[in-house]
């Protein structure tokens, strides 16, 4: 019986991981966040009410649900808390209660967006167009062993000290790098001071919690963040995210054993959107692009910006059905395509050379040069908003669909055709025996 589910983005982001993984939540016990940080905007949609989640998982809104952080985690303490109040204040029960943060999570200073927008001016034109929310910094700081973790905070004398040379470190960097201003160690210091009772009172052993949930026959979503095509190893580097945002991610990010993963849901627009920099070949821009965008509503839920808009990319999703074992696509926003002529789909990549590619390339300058191959299909004029039964979708639509399986390689489990939870077909159930 699938018990361990993973929900993650085979695209680039915002493909609808929000309101797929509560929807899934009506079945789960734990929801686990493992990669990313409040770079991640996840909409939920529950009659007039519309919440955006960045760091707390998605399963909040269900109030049995226990809500995890993970170690592969960047915690923002502070945007946590906002966020909490934001859940507060929009009548959520019992939120703090239901969030355990691992110890070995990283900690996301203040200096860490300073650096991240000191960073990408001086990239100029070829700035990533990250989230400016110190993702970036924060990730490189773990990596180079010179971060702090929540379970730093144990110890302040400690703490204070590791605390001093990463400032020292990154004003440097700040001040005759970037030329930017330095970001004091007093008011750092006092600020996690501040919090840090608070953030101590959320710390658990993650890893073990979904241990103990796996004997216990619990069911876990891991709900992932950003996307494949974003992933630190796997996207169109260095137009990424400083994460995993693959299937590996959501296990090495929360401490769960590999094996221990059911079924692998992976998340589509029948379209493509991408925020920021980056190699798109099937972007379009044009009225055609600029139609999705409105009828959509493309624009970023962390930053506002407008997204870049495309036609669906079977190329990228077959190398995405592999990479994370998928086991069923959710697609979603079906009804954003209503009223068309037509609907295409990229079938395969043509290069620069004349030579046909079946599967994308691993870094953004192999982009260089290509254009899609398409494959068009007749639209349909009916509109399939809020329509709950497969039987009732208009026949160019269904086929649209099996085409989109046909050529991705995995099955659709879950068809979406509005942003609220009822506004769903289900093909399959992921939690089903
Ligand atoms: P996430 O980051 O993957 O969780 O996605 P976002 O929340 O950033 O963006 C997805 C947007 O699409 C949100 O505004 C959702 O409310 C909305 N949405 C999700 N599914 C559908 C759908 O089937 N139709 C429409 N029209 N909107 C949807
Ligand atoms: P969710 O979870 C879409 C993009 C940024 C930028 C790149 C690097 O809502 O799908 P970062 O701030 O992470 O260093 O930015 O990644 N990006 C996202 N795009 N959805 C997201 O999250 C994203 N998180 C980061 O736009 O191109
Ligand atoms: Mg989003």
């Amino acid at each position: 019986m699938p018990n361990n589910v993973i929900v993650l983005g085979t695209q680039w982001g915002d493909e609808g991981k929000g309101k797929v993984a509560d929807l899934l939540t009506t079945k789960a016990n734990i929801v686990v966040r493992s990669q990313g940080g409040n770079n991640a905007g996840h909409t939920l949609v529950v009659g007039d009410k519309k919440v955006v989640v960045r760091l707390v998982p998605s399963g909040i809104l269900h109030k049995e649900c226990l809500c995890l952080i993970g170690s592969g985690v960047v915690v923002n303490p502070g945007a946590l808390f906002e966020e909490i109040e934001e859940l507060n204040r929009a009548g959520v029960e019992s939120v703090e209660s239901r969030i355990k943060i691992s110890g070995a999570a990283s900690l996301l200073l203040p200096i860490h967006p300073a650096i991240d927008k000191g960073a990408e001016k001086l990239r100029g034109k070829n700035a990533i167009g990250t989230t400016g929310r110190g993702i970036g910094p924060c990730y490189e700081d773990k990596v180079a062993r010179r971060g702090v973790r929540v379970s730093d905070l144990y110890d302040m004398e400690n703490f204070k000290v590791k605390l001093k040379a990463l400032l020292d470190y990154r004003n440097f960097m700040l001040k005759n790098f970037y030329s930017e201003p330095e970001v004091s160690y007093e008011s750092v210091l006092s600020y996690i001071e501040s919090l840090r009772e608070r953030i101590l009172n959320m710390v658990a052993d993650v890893s073990e919690i979904i241990a103990k949930g796996r004997r216990e026959k619990q069911k876990i979503l891991f709900e992932g963040a950003q996307g494949t095509f974003l992933d630190i190893d796997y996207g169109t580097y260095p137009y990424v995210t400083s994460s995993n945002t693959v299937a590996g991610g959501c296990v090495t990010g929360s401490g769960a054993g590999p094996l221990d993963i059911d079924y692998v849901l992976g998340i589509a627009k029948v379209y493509t959107t991408r925020v920021g920099g980056g190699p798109y070949p099937t972007e379009l821009n044009d009225e055609v692009g600029e139609g999705i965008r409105k009828r959509g509503a493309e624009f970023g839920a962390v930053t506002g910006r407008p997204r870049r808009t495309g036609w669906y990319d079977a190329v990228a999703m077959r190398r995405a059905v592999t990479i994370n074992s998928l086991t069923g696509l959710a697609l979603m926003k079906m009804d954003v395509l209503d009223g068309m002529d037509e609907v295409k789909i990229c079938t395969a990549y043509k290069m620069p050379d004349g030579s046909i590619r079946q599967l994308p390339p691993l870094s953004a300058h192999e982009y260089e040069g290509i254009t899609p191959v398409y494959e068009s299909m007749p639209g349909w004029k009916e509109s399939t908003f809020g329509v709950t039964k497969w039987e009732d979708l208009p026949v160019n639509a269904q086929n649209y669909i099996r085409r989109l399986e046909e050529l991705s390689g995995a099955k659709v489990a879950i068809l979406s055709t509005g942003p609220e939870r009822d506004q769903t077909i289900y093909l399959d159930d992921p939690f089903a025996d």
